[in-house]
């Protein structure tokens, strides 16, 4: 199956890459005059995403026709397929201060003004039902969920344009547009590129199912999330260093390259899944993997729930081919890394660690075997944790 190309890359999702970036002095400067808003880090990651173009074809946060498409349908008021709400939430004693029509300077937590809003939509909301739909449950344990119910009531919609790109400071050579990924692509001659989601350090099974896709596209984008995760995720800046090693022991320098992907991880399994490929199709890739329990957590979701969504939408409303893989191993009868699509041995031949199992003994450390992981890439998560 073929990506829908536009030229020689893949278009991006809604057909044209959005570029709202204004870090010109005169913006800032009318910038500080406008009323200001604070918000979180997680809708600055998300202002910067839309400002960039990784959520084209969003223009600014999700005014109320289209959240609620979203949440009820997994498509924008038009008809796209959009799966997660991208929204600004606001308490309701803030909100009384803006009114409809007002540019509104959005505000970090650190004091600096990262965007302008055009505020269109103010709308309510039901928190159980964007929690049910969005992350299949209303469980407040769930760390999805449990932002659904500690934000704001009211949603702030309308266009943004970015001002200022958010500091990523020991990331930043690593960090590159959509614009500039394609551009990268174009200049590395990768017609066929597939990305790579994780927020996780590359274990054996990752880099299994990266190569088996590698032998079938010209590229591999390793794009891992940097921003917000939950506070027992091996932190981003010990995760770049590990990928940084492992490129360099194990992957083919001209075949590979390693970019961050700035968004705060939500955790919400299939519906993340689908909004992970769109964006990496913005960022240029025409193949995206999908592997076990994507972006999951807990027991939320099946094993292949995020594998399975996709089917609810055709090749050309996506616009990008999901790579499927099943749970991948090491086998030890079959001295290899296999799945049960490849290896016909039992469960007790094959070399399995849950993510717990593996962070206790890191923390500890002590070395996962190199069947589970590589010792460069421990030798690294040791190393980051102990400095921690
Ligand atoms: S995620 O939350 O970013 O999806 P993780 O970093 O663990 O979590 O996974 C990155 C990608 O690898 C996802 O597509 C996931 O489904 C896949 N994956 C992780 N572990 C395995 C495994 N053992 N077998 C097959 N796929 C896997």
């Amino acid at each position: 199956m073929n990506s829908i190309q536009v030229g020689e890359q893949v278009a991006p999702h809604g057909g044209r890459l959005v570029q709202r970036v204004d870090e010109s002095k005169e913006t800032r400067d009318r910038a500080s005059q406008l009323p200001k808003l604070r918000v979180s880090k997680w809708t600055v990651s998300d202002l910067e995403l839309i400002g960039i173009g990784g959520f084209s074809p969003l223009t600014g946060f999700m005014k109320q026709k289209d959240y609620e498409s979203v949440v009820e349908q997994m498509r924008l008021a038009d008809g796209t397929v959009w799966s997660i709400p991208i929204t600004l939430p606001v308490y309701e004693k803030e909100a009384e201060r803006f009114q409809i029509g007002d540019e509104v300077a959005l505000e970090g937590e650190d004091g600096v003004l990262y965007g302008i809003l055009s505020l269109e939509d103010v709308f309510t909301y039901d928190e159980a039902k964007e929690a049910q739909n969005v992350y299949g449950t209303t469980d407040q344990n769930h760390p999805g969920v449990q932002k659904v119910y500690e934000k704001g009531n009211v949603y702030f919609g309308g266009p943004i344009t970015l001002i200022q790109r958010p500091d990523h400071g020991e990331f930043d050579e690593f960090y590159l547009d959509p614009s500039e990924t394609r551009k990268l692509f174009k200049d590395l001659g990768w017609k066929t590129v597939v990305g790579f989601q994780t927020r996780n350090p590359v274990h054996r099974a990752h880099e299994y199912i990266q190569k088996i896709a590698l032998e079938a596209v010209d590229g591999l984008l390793l794009n891992p999330l940097v921003g917000e995760t939950k506070s027992d995720d091996i932190p981003a800046s010990i995760r770049m260093e590990s990928y940084q090693e492992i490129l360099k022991h194990y992957y083919p320098e001209q075949r590979t390259r390693l970019v961050i992907y700035p968004a705060a991880m939500r955790y919400a399994g299939p519906r993340e899944a689908i909004l992970h490929a769109l964006v990496r199709k913005n960022y240029g890739c025409t193949h995206f993997i999908v592997g076990r329990d994507h972006a999951g957590i807990g027991d939320y979701y099946g094993t292949y729930d995020a594998q399975e969504i996709f089917n609810a939408f055709t090749h050309e409303e996506l616009g990008i081919s999901i790579f499927k893989f099943e749970h991948a191993f090491y086998c030890q009868k079959c001295e290899n890394m296999a799945t049960a699509k490849t290896c016909p041995h039992g469960k007790e031949d094959h070399v399995h660690l849950s993510g717990t199992k593996v962070r206790e003994m890191l923390r500890k450390g002590e070395m996962p075997p190199k069947e589970f992981s590589r010792p460069e890439v421990v030798n690294v998560l040791i190393k980051g944790m102990k400095d921690r």
